[in-house]
């Protein structure tokens, strides 16, 4: 029997990919920073049943068009605004993504840039390396207290009540807001509802942990930020595109708010040249939430057995389009 022909779109550790190889004829992407041409990736979901992809690999209905033989999508990510649902779902095509599995490591990510955008750490940082610091002073590189604020968390699923949890060990007061209620949080966490208008004004860190949809696109614009605090201080750890960055980019400069943290960009990699960039209130990462060792190495996991899950007609363990399943999966 010819194996099923399986693409993988980045360099993986070959140790984690071996498993496969026993059922499947594997390819992978020979690099590990450069993500895989259009084209090309193209051209290997023709013949491929299975692909694992990174959230940079943009899954459109062109791609899925022309792939007779796709049964599976496993998605190195928890989100997966990268992947035309609908399309997928048209064609009996398998999502599947990281959930679960990098909550907590996210969410460490996120309050460490909270922390560091509110104290200032990189700026430090970098004034103590350049031979800057000639000698103390009482407001020198001053930031903003963060035990007992208010943080408003935008999107409380695993990781905004990840995020919350960790908030309580600072006294803060939490607030959210979800498309629906979470009252385990509420319960467990003291977390308040509020209304969006209700969280940014009343959040001294308002927190974006949102999935990026046609409904958040641009849902912090210049309406947004113009309702916060002039002292709030504004981070984003979910998609990039849920901000107009031009809108946030003006209220950084105008002084509407005080700082931002941003783990995501409308376009990854941001230009080094990019205004935000050259503001000392920005505190810039290159889309790290999940990336511990230990996290990656489960999320990749995840991603090979959710393959490995479907090409046997079994369940996969963490799904996107359920509605799909029923056609394919016996167990
Ligand atoms: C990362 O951004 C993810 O969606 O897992
Ligand atoms: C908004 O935060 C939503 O999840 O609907």
């Amino acid at each position: 029997m010819v194996k099923p022909y399986v693409f993988i779109t980045r360099k993986l550790p070959e140790e984690l990919v071996q498993p496969l190889r026993n059922i499947a004829a594997v390819e992978m992407w020979d690099q590990e920073e450069e993500p895989v041409p259009y084209e090309l990736l193209v051209e290997k979901t023709k013949k491929a049943a299975a692909l694992l992809t990174m959230l940079s690999d943009k899954m459109d209905e062109n791609i899925m068009k022309e792939a007779p033989h796709l049964k599976v999508i496993a998605n190195l990510a928890v989100g997966y605004d990268n992947i035309d649902i609908g399309a997928a779902t048209s064609r009996g095509i398998v999502v599947c993504n990281t959930p679960d599995v990098l909550s907590d490591t996210t969410a460490d990510l996120t309050f460490g840039l909270l922390m560091a955008t509110a104290r200032r750490l990189t700026e430090a940082a970098e004034y103590v390396k350049k031979g800057e610091w000639q000698g103390w002073s009482p407001y020198l590189l001053a930031g903003r207290d963060i035990h007992h604020k208010a943080i408003g968390i935008i999107g409380m699923g695993n990781i905004g009540r990840a995020l919350a949890k960790r908030a309580t060990g600072f006294e803060m007061e939490i607030l959210y807001h979800n498309r629906s209620r979470q009252l385990e949080a509420e319960k467990e966490l003291g977390a308040t509802y509020c209304s969006f208008d209700e969280l940014i004004t009343r959040s001294d860190y308002i927190v974006c942990l949102t999935p990026l949809t046609n409904e958040t696109k641009h849902l912090f614009n210049a309406e947004a930020f113009k309702k916060m605090k002039k002292s709030a201080i504004f981070i984003n750890a979910s998609r990039g595109a849920v901000v107009d960055e031009d809108a946030l980019l003006q209220a950084l400069k105008e002084g509407e708010i005080a700082a931002a943290g941003l783990d995501v960009f409308t376009k990854e990699p941001i230009d080094q040249h990019h205004p935000l960039l050259g503001l000392s209130n920005v505190v810039a990462l290159p889309h790290i939430g999940s990336a511990s060792i230990e996290t990656r190495t489960a999320m990749i996991q995840l991603c090979i057995d959710n393959i490995q899950l479907m090409l046997e007609s079994h369940k996969p363990k963490t799904v996107v389009n359920k509605d799909v399943l029923a056609q394919y999966c016996s167990s």
